[in-house]
């Protein structure tokens, strides 16, 4: 996976801390289409589940953000739960190769699948998941996974979340 040179050399990608916490807030809050969860989700996450979730900076900017975590009941997925790419940054590789990063983690090293799920009117997502799989030469499967009446009653009602697996993946792809 190559970035275009520009972005390879401008881009930090480091595992988060607590102190991304309140950025990696404002990202998701910015990108208006992600659930917002609570700030306090974020400092918990960005602490406790480090190893498998991701930033980029840039000039000391957070432009990107994954959360991951390893399906307690299948340790050899990772499970992909929010992507986030700064409106100024998007469009250049940037989600994709944080996934790379990501996958290439010691932490990572027995995950041949990544799961997420992704909302049918979210496009972008969509098509970030099926390039994955397309450059890592693996299968997508998408199956029905949470639907609207499975969520509360919330002003807005909420979106199907399809489940989409990538793999298997090949320790040479990765
Ligand atoms: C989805 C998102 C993370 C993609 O980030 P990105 O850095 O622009 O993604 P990439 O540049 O790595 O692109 C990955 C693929 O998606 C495609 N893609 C990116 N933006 C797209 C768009 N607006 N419409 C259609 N396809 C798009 C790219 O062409 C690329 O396809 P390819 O692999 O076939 O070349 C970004 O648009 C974003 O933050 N959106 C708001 C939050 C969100 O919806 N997150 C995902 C749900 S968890």
């Amino acid at each position: 996976m190559t970035l275009t040179v520009e972005m390879e050399s401008d881009f930090h990608f480091r595992e988060p801390s607590k102190d991304d916490g309140a950025s990696v807030w404002e990202l998701i809050k910015d990108t208006k289409v992600l659930d917002l969860n609570s700030s306090y989700s974020y400092l918990m996450w960005c602490d406790i589940f480090s190893e498998t979730s991701i930033v980029a900076e840039k000039d000391g900017k957070t432009l990107g953000f994954i959360s991951g975590y390893k399906n307690p009941n299948n340790p050899n997925k990772l499970f992909i739960w929010q992507v986030a790419v700064d409106a100024s940054a998007r469009g250049n590789g940037l989600a994709t190769k944080m996934l790379y990063q990501l996958l290439k983690r010691r932490a990572c090293k027995e995950i041949n699948y990544v799961e997420a799920t992704v909302s049918p009117s979210n496009h972008p997502s969509q098509s970030l998941f099926k390039g994955l799989a397309k450059k890592l030469d693996t299968g997508c499967h998408i199956r029905d996974y949470f639907i609207t009446e499975d969520f509360p009653d919330e002003e807005e009602e909420h979106e199907d979340e399809l489940l989409f697996t990538i793999g298997p993946i090949a320790t040479k792809n990765k």
